[in-house]
């Protein structure tokens, strides 16, 4: 049984952005259904996919100068982390930490997605105004960042 079913509930309008998130939760349930040696690869196939697909985020924020860099890229940052650090545990010999992890990515995309990747869809297409249509969601904070917080010379554009 998938984990995470891919519908219009996930989509942000944005094309290339919601054709990445499709594969990404079709490989996501991938790893979650993988079995055996198939973990290994279906990790590595999912970290590969991620790289790009966070990287692609961060860089269309940091060619935007999009303000709220800061927040949304710790936060792949992090994610990236874990991941990288789980693969090093199934590489290992703890295969059952490869269904784990995509439970829990299942649990969090949705979040992500209507959150951080919805601000950032709205902005690359309305520019500016539709940040302050959406200033209640997480303006302020970094729910998921952790210790880190805000990135060194990334913090939020002022506001004058
Ligand atoms: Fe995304
Ligand atoms: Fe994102």
């Amino acid at each position: 049984m998938s984990l995470l079913t891919w519908s219009e509930r996930l989509a942000l309008g944005h094309p290339t952005m919601d054709e990445t998130h499709e594969e990404f939760v079709a490989l996501l349930n991938d790893l979650g259904a993988a079995e055996g040696d198939q973990i290994l690869a279906s990790m590595d196939t999912f970290i590969s996919h991620t790289e790009k697909h966070f990287g692609q985020e961060d860089a269309w924020m940091e060619q935007l100068q999009y303000p709220r860099i800061g927040c949304h890229r710790n936060e792949h940052a992090n994610i990236l982390e874990v991941v990288r650090e789980v693969r090093t545990r199934i590489a290992g010999g703890e295969q059952q930490y490869g269904r784990t992890l995509a439970e829990a990515l299942a649990e969090w995309f949705p979040v992500h997605a209507a959150s951080m990747d919805a601000m950032l869809a709205a902005f690359m297409q309305f520019g500016a105004e539709a940040l302050s249509e959406c200033s209640h969601e997480g303006s302020e904070s970094c729910p998921h960042s952790g210790a880190g917080g805000d990135a060194p010379g990334a913090t939020p554009a002022s506001s004058s």
